[in-house]
């Protein structure tokens, strides 16, 4: 059921994006390797208090909810748009991991202002790139000690992401790396000595 849903929301994410030009219309989903690259993570790390940034009509969410799950966790998935928030209802419904995700219709950077220190053992970001160097002190704050940090299109998109992978680079007690997986996973983890 569940590989059947995600193998139809992929096809639905590249026939929507290669006829529609407006961004806003776009689901700009990540790519199925991208999906499974979360999934091991997810389950490796045992993280259960996972933030996803950008939910757009919830595929990603559905790969990150799935691994959440089975280790006992949840996702909570920050979306701006009403249309995307609708979608994304709707498919985690269809999915049955609506018990396994709160999915909120705001500004992330409300929501990463509004978050605990340490809240989150795993954050997946695929939002506005140019809101990303901004919101590094929140998004550092917010990570739990080996709380780890995914952040999409670090290649795909490499000059918009320079400033922000280079902030967080230099940013002492974080360690990081890039996968060249689907458009450029870029990873932090927090507690580097
Ligand atoms: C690249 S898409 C997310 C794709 C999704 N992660 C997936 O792979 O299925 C980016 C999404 O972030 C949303 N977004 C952009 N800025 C945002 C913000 N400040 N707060 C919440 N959502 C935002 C957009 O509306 C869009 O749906």
């Amino acid at each position: 059921m569940m590989d059947g849903l995600l193998d139809e929301l992929a096809r639905f994410g590249d026939e929507n994006d290669r006829i529609r030009a407006e961004r806003a219309r776009r689901m700009l989903n990540i790519t199925p390797d991208t999906g499974a690259f979360l999934d091991v993570l997810v389950r490796a790390t045992g993280a259960r208090r996972v933030l996803e940034i950008g939910t757009s009509n919830g595929y990603s969410t559905l790969w990150l909810a799935r691994a959440a799950r089975a280790g006992g966790g949840r996702v909570t998935s920050v979306e701006m748009a009403a249309d995307k928030f609708a979608m994304a209802t709707a498919n985690l419904a269809r999915a049955g991991l609506d018990g396994a995700v709160t999915l909120i219709h705001a500004d992330a950077g409300a929501v990463l202002a509004e978050s605990a220190d340490a809240a989150w053992d795993f954050i997946f970001l695929d939002s506005e790139r140019s809101s990303y160097a901004g919101w590094w002190p929140q998004l550092a704050r917010v990570l739990a000690p080996r709380g780890l940090l995914v952040v999409d299109n670090a290649i795909s998109h490499a000059g918009e992401m320079a400033a922000f992978m280079a902030r967080v680079e230099a940013s002492a007690g974080f360690s990081t790396a890039l996968a060249p997986v689907g458009k450029g996973e870029f990873m932090a983890v927090k507690g580097a000595a």
